[in-house]
């Protein structure tokens, strides 16, 4: 019965695979639960981290990805350093609390001296008031390390699937696409002292409820800070297309992955978790919903328009056609809708990585 693992203080891994199964009844007990307990550890302000999409350039070849580096069909872009900086003072004017600084993967070191560069022109014109993420990839860790002292605080990398074996089928097997690289980046990013973020796909071919049932086991493991997850969604430009006929129906991954978020409410408790966008592609209303159910944080698009629509990791991406602030004001509406306030100017850190780092102490906000 839902209603007894619910009860429940520890989850185990039949547990959470159950709740992923939940319908009917029993996944409205499920979302209650979890709107329950994010109302009371995490509150029912939702934080806003703007998120710039600076540059599709990418030198990675992920199977499932729209804006892989042999996807010909793709207009490359990198905005200029004035027009990154233009989107982060509009998050400042906007008060949207923090940005994230988000590409298509480069390792260089000009590349590094660049977000070197940014973060502490960030940090100027916001009068370091500016939270910063970054999700930038898989870097040294000398990298990780000088972007955390030039002012990021956050960096969301997600580790897609958990499961190492489904992570081969969706990346070429090469060591760019490297499942332990990517697992000791999470850990460098950890002990240089970042709220870590990751998250994961959800229906992606080849997954079963078993492997993300690992993937929440995963994360909690790891305890992480801040989770990101969303549906998959096909693109006609990767390898993974010709899998699509074998996919759930996109209303039942999106479903599946309102039921991730919820469990993972559940499961741990005082983390952030982000309303992903690629719910929003399959329904308009998508990261309000997630928001009712456990999520906490949204990353609405603040990228100049002209470059929005060359960002294609997946298809249908919404908001390409609207400015920052057509979306601002679609949000303040919608997220009203949702029961929920906006933490307009907070950074909203998460809370899990403060009770970890110093057990009692508060969350600190701005
Ligand atoms: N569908 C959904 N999410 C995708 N991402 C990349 N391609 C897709 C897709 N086709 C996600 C990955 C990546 C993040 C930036 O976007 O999880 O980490
Ligand atoms: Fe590049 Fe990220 Fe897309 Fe992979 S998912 S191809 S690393 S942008
Ligand atoms: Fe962009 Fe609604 S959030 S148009």
């Amino acid at each position: 019965m839902i209603k007894n693992i619910l009860d429940n203080e520890l989850l185990q891994k039949e547990d959470i695979i159950k709740l992923l199964c939940a319908e009917g009844d029993e996944k409205k007990l499920l979302f209650e639960k979890a709107n329950e307990i994010k109302i009371r550890e995490v509150g029912r302000k939702v934080y806003f981290r703007g998120l710039i999409e600076f540059s599709n350039i990418c030198s990675k070849n992920c199977y499932y990805c729209g804006i892989r580096k042999d996807n010909k069909n793709v207009k490359r872009f990198n905005l200029n350093d004035k027009d990154i900086l233009d989107a982060a003072k509009f998050s400042f004017e906007n008060n949207y609390g923090s940005v994230v600084l988000q590409a298509g993967e480069t390792e260089s070191s000009a590349f590094t001296k660049r977000i070197e560069n940014l973060l502490k022109e960030i940090k100027k014109l916001s009068r370091g008031t500016l939270g910063i993420t970054l999700s930038l990839g898989e870097q040294s860790r000398e990298t990780y390390q000088r972007w955390f002292d030039a002012g990021a605080h956050r960096y969301l990398l997600r580790i897609e699937s958990s499961n190492e074996e489904l992570y081969k089928k969706i990346h070429p097997n090469n060591n760019k696409h490297n499942f332990q690289r990517r697992l000791a980046c999470l850990d460098d990013l950890k002990s240089i002292g970042y709220q870590n973020g990751t998250g994961v796909m959800i229906g992606l071919p080849f997954q079963t409820t078993e492997i993300l049932a690992e993937d929440l086991i995963f994360m909690k493991e790891r305890d992480i800070d801040m989770v990101g997850m969303g549906p998959y969604i096909e693109h006609k430009g990767t390898p993974l297309w010709e899998y699509r006929n074998e996919l759930l129906p996109i209303k039942e991954r999106f479903d599946l992955a309102l039921k991730m978020i919820a469990t993972l409410r559940i499961y741990m408790k005082d983390i952030n978790i982000a309303a992903a966008t690629a719910l929003q592609a399959i329904d308009p209303l998508g990261r309000e919903k997630a928001v009712k159910i456990g999520a906490n944080v949204i990353m609405p698009n603040i990228t100049p328009g002209l470059y929005r629509n060359d960002y294609s990791l997946y298809e249908n991406k919404p908001c390409v056609d609207e400015e920052p602030e057509e979306c601002k004001h679609c949000l303040d509406v919608k997220i009203k809708l949702a029961d929920a306030e906006i933490g307009y100017g907070e950074w909203g850190d998460s809370k899990h990585y403060f009770n970890r780092m110093s057990p009692g102490t508060k969350n600190r906000n701005l």
